[in-house]
């Protein structure tokens, strides 16, 4: 990385740090008090670094183009105490926190560069820990001259489970350009329906659909005419159609299903929405009433409300992809994780401790508070980033601390609070649910009336 320094740069840089080798088997810890190397992260140019627990057990593993931190750290909840060189030929370069933090403030690249790093040693971490064998194999690694092997079957796992990563993310990507295309789509359509309902309704020219289809013939624009009928059909339809989430949620839990969660569930909002809008143009904007068809009219109304506030619940809480909910213990470390990255962009403890009293300072506690956090955390993100620029960070990386300290402080509450958010959706939900039946059954009873009554 420091290859592509210019020249001025690379000398002054070399002046600064400090270069070791060691030995396979040899204690490489810089936070040893006569190391002299505490506060400075470790680069590694060759070979790789075990990190130990005060009672030897082993935690994590960095290899060559890897950094670390020069003290104490956690990795999977327990503290990294001692370093041992994993080869024969191990040369890490010590550079002073100082130097790192000036180059993550030059270059955001370099900052998400040390972000990756860092996801890769504690994945790796993980894979360490779950090794049964893992203390034996240590002596293995260290005394064999080419544990290449041994380590292959992790390397392995790992860029297995890298490229499975990437495979959800590029999935991601793929659903959210599939809800916009449909809402786009639905957007278009309603469009398309208000127009000519507004013509029809203002008795102006602008009325298409009747010289496509001759059927459609300007009539008022009222309950019961053929245009209004039209729309009544159409979004019961679509407001039906909400139904396919019961079915695929069945499906998945029952059958194992490959259905996407998340794109089942945003169309079962499309279409709500959209039938919803429909419904409502179907009255001809009479909207008071007490038959059949108003009741349903209401519950279709009260549906759509109810749907949105458990919508907006049910996005407190972290799920994964497939929409299952992430366990207490998973979000603790995401959240650590997200803490030691931020702690490793700013390489001062200080920092980071002035930085989140700036985030949480008199946060407003309780559940519904919480609900209405996010823009306050992201304003209050916008001034930690000036402090942090205050405080010698550069812009790229003032950005991306400032980031992670608000990620990190939000899952913090969303962990907080998650039994409760769990709790307020699952009762929530026992409003929207029957809500949505009234809506198919009401309707199915009005269009039976309306067929009864021709
Ligand atoms: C959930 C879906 C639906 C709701 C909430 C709904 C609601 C309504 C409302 C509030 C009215 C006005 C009633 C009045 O002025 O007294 C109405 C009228 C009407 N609707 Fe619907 N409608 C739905 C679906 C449909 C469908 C699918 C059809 C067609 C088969 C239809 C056909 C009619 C007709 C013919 C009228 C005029 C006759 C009447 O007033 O009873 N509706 N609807
Ligand atoms: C009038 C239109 C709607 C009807 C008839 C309707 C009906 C339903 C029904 C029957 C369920 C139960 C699914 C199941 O667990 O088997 C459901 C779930 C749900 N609906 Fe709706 N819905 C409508 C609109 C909406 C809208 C507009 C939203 C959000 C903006 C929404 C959000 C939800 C959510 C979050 C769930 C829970 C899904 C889960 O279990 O994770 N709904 N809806």
């Amino acid at each position: 990385m420091f290859r592509k320094l210019p020249d001025r740069a690379f000398n002054k840089i070399s002046s600064l740090i400090k270069v070791r080798a060691y030995t396979a088997g040899e204690d490489a810890t810089p936070f040893a008090p006569q190391s002299g190397l505490r506060g400075y992260f470790g680069y590694i140019v060759k070979g790789r670094v075990l990190f130990m627990s005060a009672s030897d057990k082993p935690l994590g593993l960095a290899v060559r183009d890897e950094f670390f931190l020069g003290k104490p750290f956690m990795l999977n909840d327990q503290t990294v105490e001692k370093l041992l060189s994993a080869s024969d030929e191990t040369m890490i370069v010590y550079i002073p926190s100082k130097v790192i933090s000036i180059l993550t403030s030059a270059s955001r690249v370099f900052g998400e560069m040390l972000e990756d790093i860092y996801d890769a040693i504690h994945e790796r971490s993980k894979l360490v820990v779950q090794d049964a064998g893992s203390e034996k194999a240590v002596q293995q690694w260290i005394s064999t001259p080419d544990p290449g092997r041994a380590l292959g079957g992790w390397v392995d796992a790992l860029s297995k489970k890298q490229s499975q990563a990437a495979e959800r993310r590029a999935k991601e990507e793929r659903r959210k350009s599939i809800v916009w295309i449909l809402w786009s789509m639905g957007l278009a359509l309603a469009a398309l329906m208000t127009v000519e309902s507004l013509a029809r309704h203002f008795h102006s020219s602008l009325t298409f659909v009747d010289q496509i289809i001759p059927y459609f013939l300007i009539e008022e624009f009222e309950p019961g005419s053929r245009w209004n009928i039209l729309l009544g059909i159409m979004g019961y339809a679509f407001v039906l159609s909400t139904i396919f989430h019961t079915v695929v949620k069945w499906g998945i839990r029952r059958f194992k299903w490959k259905v996407n969660f998340q794109l089942s569930q945003s169309v079962h909002i499309l279409v709500g929405v959209l039938g919803s809008y429909l419904i409502v143009l179907h009255t001809a904007f009479s909207l008071a009433g007490a038959n059949i068809a108003y009741y349903a009219l209401y519950a279709v109304l009260i549906s759509l409300f109810t749907g949105f506030v458990g919508q907006f619940i049910s996005s407190q809480i972290p799920k994964t992809i497939r929409g299952e909910k992430l366990k207490l213990d998973a979000l603790k470390l995401e959240q650590q994780k997200l803490q030691q990255k931020a702690e490793m962009l700013m390489g001062d403890e200080k920092m980071y401790k002035t930085s989140l009293m700036m985030i949480s300072q008199g946060v407003p506690q309780g559940f519904w508070a919480n609900i209405f956090l996010a823009p306050i955390l992201w304003v209050r993100s916008l001034k930690v980033k000036g402090n942090l620029k205050q405080l010698g960070l550069g812009e790229g990386g003032a950005g991306l601390a400032a980031e992670l300290i608000r990620k990190e402080f939000q899952l913090r509450q969303k962990v907080k609070f998650l039994e409760i958010s769990n709790a307020v959706f699952k009762r929530w939900m026992i409003i929207h649910i029957p809500l949505g039946w009234a809506v198919y059954i009401l309707g199915a009873i009005h269009v039976i009336l309306v067929l009864l009554s021709i």
